[in-house]
């Protein structure tokens, strides 16, 4: 019996790691989505957005609003139709795809004269960190500072292997 908790423990230490929590993010945290003293390059400078997770941006409804924008968009401050607009004072966008996004606020000249306005890069969910020493023990030699492609092998291996356990635990 305890051997099948050691077998359990193990599972999860094996599983774990590869099922990475999501996160909302909120833009400007405390100051929210505002035009004053405003500098979301700071903001999201030390952060990793990863698929999954969400942007909420927190305004007074009808002081700002967010437009989804292309880089040339978000460059010259081109400001789309007003029907594309988020503009609930409670926006959640769920990060979906791993790429560049950019976001601006459309409300007079918040994104060209006061930069009021967001780029971040959404990475895979497989790319983060190297998985703690007994996770790797159990999983092939990788290279350890692996990103990409590398971390994407030995984390669906790690998927695997728990699944292969839990099977054979299930069948035992
Ligand atoms: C960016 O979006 C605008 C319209 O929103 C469009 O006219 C323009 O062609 C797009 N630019 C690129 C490089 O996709």
């Amino acid at each position: 019996m305890a051997s099948r908790f050691a077998i359990l423990a193990i599972v999860a230490l094996v599983a774990l790691p590869s099922v990475a929590l999501a996160t909302q993010w909120t833009v400007g945290d405390g100051i929210g989505w505002t035009n004053i003293n405003s500098d979301y390059n700071a903001w999201a400078q030390d952060k990793v957005f990863r698929v999954g997770d969400s942007l909420l941006f927190s305004y007074p409804a009808g002081n700002h609003n967010v437009f989804k924008v292309n880089m040339t968009d978000f460059q010259q401050c081109n400001i789309p139709p007003p029907n594309e607009a988020l503009s609930t004072g409670h926006d959640v966008i769920p990060l979906k795809t791993a790429s560049v996004k950019w976001y601006i606020c459309g409300i007079a000249e918040h994104c060209a004269k006061n930069n009021q306005k967001l780029k971040i890069t959404v990475v895979d969910d497989a790319e983060g960190p190297a998985p703690p020493p007994t996770a790797a023990a159990a999983a092939p030699p990788t290279n350890k500072s692996s990103l990409g492609p590398n971390a994407l092998i030995s984390s669906s291996f790690k998927i695997l292997a728990a699944a292969v356990v839990a099977l054979v635990l299930i069948t035992v």
